[in-house]
């Protein structure tokens, strides 16, 4: 018999859905799909509202940074978490729930870690001056005050949600101002005016107050007493703080055990673990090593100037588009994009897969880094999240032509740890026969064209990763199991 996505799924308590290369690989899709037919308890355990998912709301598309995308089966009685793990901006999570409110939506059965951190207002003014640009050598950050807000954790002088109410459950001021002035000496660059800061939070932690928990209690409870629970990974391996390309980086180790760890669990309770990769190109947002990226260098400038954007790349390449409410609309196989695709031009090439694949960001709207999938990179993630791979957006490629595969690098198949040596090396590729079929409708693996299924072969064999999914486009429905 061949396995459908729930008979892989059916007799597992715990599964995680992460992402092996730099984020952004469509982990929302699964994500959604088993929130929705398999999970009990849908818990998010890194990073913070630096992560972006489309999600569904009464037939309309929202972008969600912090909850999780189980929010719209709360109706259902699931449980969605935001773990000890996370950095969370009150007022963005107060606005994603007045979202909620508006469509009649409930998010009864939410809860909060009491012991999430609280990203401050000082924290986004930091990360904004000192690492959101990539001029001056920031690392072209979210400017969402992440990695301020996770140093001041790592230096224990962070504000945990359990920080915010004493134990009568009032605001707890004093503490808050003993906290907020504790930090003062480490940002002689920010105003810290507390009465205006307490002033600007506390409308929002009132509002969030009854949903503040022992969600690590919880989710051993509900772990007990059988109940499935899907653990949804943020941002992705080689962003780790622990295993990425340091410095460029996130601040959370956002691999499987740091996935788990950040909802309270061990790793090892986690039966299924499933590492997204996008294929056969891949992405980055930011600054930092991408040994595949194509035009490299020029890419990575040109991707880190905010004028340039998906609309400034259609008016120069002169693609016909539609702007409705703010939405751009444009044909991805639009004659001009396949010209740029087949361009000898490296870099131009990188724009017509940008613009074919429609590789914006959902959380700042930058263009994406492109580059073709790396066997090395992916060798190297499987050591921390495991084997069992699922690919992404295969559907693009085609009817766009050849594309070209990572083997290894000049000197070795080394992933190096120093961003120095890894923006240095050359990749060697291995051309790869296109397909020029609609394999968007495809149910069987053995249905895929020929020189698609040999080309995965040739992935897994010098990775050593076990293709479990393949991704035929965005619905549920496109979805092949290997
Ligand atoms: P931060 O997480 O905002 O501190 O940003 C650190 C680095 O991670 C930057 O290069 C960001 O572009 C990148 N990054 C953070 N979150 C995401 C994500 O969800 N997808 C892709 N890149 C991300």
């Amino acid at each position: 018999m061949s396995e459908t996505i729930d008979s892989l799924v059916s007799r597992k308590n715990v599964i995680a859905v992460i992402c092996n290369q730099w984020g952004d690989t469509g982990k929302g899709k699964f994500s959604d799909y088993f929130a929705k037919n398999w999970a009990d308890v849908i818990a998010r355990g890194t990073g913070g509202n630096n992560a972006g998912h489309t999600v569904v709301l009464n037939g309309e598309e929202r972008v969600f940074h912090l909850l999780p995308s189980g929010i719209v089966y709360d109706k259902d009685g699931k449980i969605n978490i935001l773990g000890k793990g996370m950095v969370i901006d009150m007022k963005v999570l107060c606005s994603e729930l007045s979202e909620l409110d508006e469509k009649g939506l409930s998010y009864k059965n939410l809860m909060i870690s009491e012991c999430a951190h609280v990203i401050m207002p000082y924290h986004i003014e930091r990360d904004k001056r000192k690492h959101q640009s990539q001029a001056n050598g920031g690392i072209g950050s979210t400017g969402r005050g992440i990695g301020p807000c996770y140093e001041d954790k790592i230096g224990r002088r962070g504000i945990r949600m359990l920080d915010l109410f004493d134990s009568f459950g009032k605001f707890n001021e004093d503490k808050l101002v003993k906290k907020i002035n504790k930090s003062r000496e480490y940002y002689p660059d920010v105003k810290l005016d507390v009465e205006k800061i307490l002033e600007e939070i506390k409308p929002y932690a009132e509002k969030i107050k009854q949903y503040i928990c022992d969600a690590d209690g919880k989710i051993h409870s509900c772990m007990a007493q059988g109940k499935k629970i899907l653990l949804e990974g943020a941002q992705g391996l080689l962003l780790s703080i622990d295993h990425g390309t340091y410095p460029y980086v996130t601040s959370s180790d956002c691999s499987l055990n740091g996935t788990a760890n950040g909802v309270g669990l061990c790793a090892k309770a986690v039966d299924l673990p499933l590492g997204i990769v996008k294929y056969p190109f891949m992405t980055r947002v930011g600054a930092g090593p991408f040994p595949s990226e194509l035009g490299g260098r020029r890419s990575e400038e040109y991707c880190a100037n905010p004028n340039n954007t998906l609309l400034t790349e259609l008016e120069n390449y002169g693609i016909s588009y539609t702007s409705e409410n703010g939405k751009i609309k444009y044909e991805p196989h639009d004659a001009k994009i396949l010209e740029l695709i087949h361009s000898k031009d490296d870099f131009e090439k990188g724009i017509g897969i940008r613009l074919a694949a429609k590789e914006y960001g959902a959380t700042t709207g930058r263009p994406r880094r492109i580059g073709w999938t790396d066997a090395v990179a992916l060798k190297y993630a499987i050591r921390y999240n495991g084997p069992k791979v699922i690919l992404t957006k295969v559907d693009v490629f085609a009817g766009l032509g050849g594309y070209n595969l990572v083997l290894g690098y000049d000197g070795g198949d080394k992933f190096s740890s120093d961003a120095d040596e890894l923006s240095k090396v050359n990749v060697n590729l291995s051309r790869q026969g296109g397909f020029s079929e609609d394999i968007s409708k495809m149910k069987n693996y053995n249905d895929l064209p020929q020189q698609l299924r040999q080309s995965i072969a040739v992935l897994e064999r010098i990775s050593g990763g076990n293709v479990k999914i393949v991704s035929v486009g965005p619905e549920a429905h496109q979805t092949i199991i290997k």
